[in-house]
């Protein structure tokens, strides 16, 4: 393992009177991928905030890594330009991209590169976003609207943009949550890079399979609380659980034990169309069943909920309601 890079101490912070980290620790080494793993609402997307410096904190330290001196110094992060500077950028879960503009606009948003008159110096605008561009990979046009982009370009424009402020700690909130197996499996090869690179990663997802692959060490919260840091290789799926949610995995909810029967219908929708032009869906619920909706984004899930709930009116089909027709 390397050195460490950047340490958060007894950090504190809280909301409106309510405690969203309560003293919580995480260290980060140099070139290691440091899960960040905890329930809803533990509180990680809030402390890599505070690290990135979109939230104050309330109290605690936060160390980083001094080249010159080769020791660790506090530093304070007020805003996230500032910590831009210091070498640490986030892509967050909701990515943070203008549409309407190009590409290289939005590497260099607010720091356009200016020739000698104070004009935007486009040719080298247009090179140097190429040359982050080829870092993660992609070949793309900078002068392409971000807005005819792929989630999973989006996502790599994002990585480009962390790289093109130099940095050293990149946080990644939930990257794989809207890419397909595809485009999260290049995401996986582009941090493998960067780690080989002696980039340092938070990588915050709820998905144990791909923590288990990438992951060197994981810190663990719950509830605000920091539980503990441990080395990949010396744990299992259901030890981090266990450690996510306080109690033995056991003890969830028993699946696949409730008994069905199939003639006791609760829900049942009918030649639903969701988009026009798709094929209609159809699918029952019985009593006791928890029936999983699935597809990527785009798929029409939401509005298929939105449809049953009655936010969006039904245009064909029907809906069922223990086996008598409703109008929602
Ligand atoms: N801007 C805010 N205003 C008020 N409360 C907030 C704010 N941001 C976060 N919180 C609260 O702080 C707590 C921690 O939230 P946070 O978003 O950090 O959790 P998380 O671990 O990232 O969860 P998730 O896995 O759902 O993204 C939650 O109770 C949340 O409601
Ligand atoms: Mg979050």
């Amino acid at each position: 393992m390397g050195r460490t890079i950047v340490e958060l101490d007894h950090i504190t912070k809280s909301f409106a009177g309510i405690k969203a980290l309560d003293n919580v620790h995480l260290d980060l080494q140099e070139g290691e991928l440091h899960a960040l793993m905890g329930e809803n609402g533990a509180g990680k997307s809030t402390l890599m905030k505070i690290l990135t410096g979109v939230y104050s904190k309330d109290s605690g330290t936060i160390k980083l890594l001094n080249e010159a001196s080769d020791s660790l110094e506090e530093v304070s992060i007020r805003t996230p330009l500032q910590a831009q500077q210091l070498g640490i950028s986030m892509v967050f879960q909701e990515f943070n991209l203008l549409d309407n503009m190009n590409i290289a606009e939005n590497i260099f948003l607010g720091r356009e590169p200016v020739d000698s008159k104070h004009c935007i110096d486009t040719r080298k605008m247009y090179a140097d976003a190429k040359k982050w561009l080829d870092k993660v990979h992609l070949d793309v046009d900078p002068k392409e609207k971000v807005s005819e982009l792929s989630v999973g370009f989006k996502q790599l424009v994002e990585i480009a943009k962390c790289l093109s402020f130099n940095a050293r700690i990149i946080v990644l909130d939930e990257p794989t949550a809207s890419l397909t197996d595809n485009e999260a499996e290049t995401l996986f090869s582009i941090i493998r890079e960067l780690k080989a690179n002696h980039i340092s990663i938070v990588y915050i997802s709820h998905r144990m399979e791909e923590v288990f692959e990438l992951s060197d060490r994981i810190t663990v919260f719950r509830d605000g609380k920091y539980i503990d840091t441990v080395d990949r290789e010396h744990f299992n799926e259901d030890q981090i659980i266990q450690m996510m949610i306080g109690r033995k995995l056991q003890e969830t909810i028993p699946r696949g034990e409730a008994v069905i029967d199939q003639n006791d219908v609760v829900l049942e929708v009918r030649n639903v169309q969701v988009y026009k032009r798709s094929k209609p869906v159809n699918l029952k619920l019985y009593r006791k069943e928890i029936l999983g909706i699935f597809g990527l984004v785009g798929a029409g899930r939401t509005e298929l909920s939105r449809v049953i709930f009655g936010i969006d009116p039904i245009g064909q089909g029907e809906i069922f309601i223990d086996g008598k027709e409703v109008k929602i």
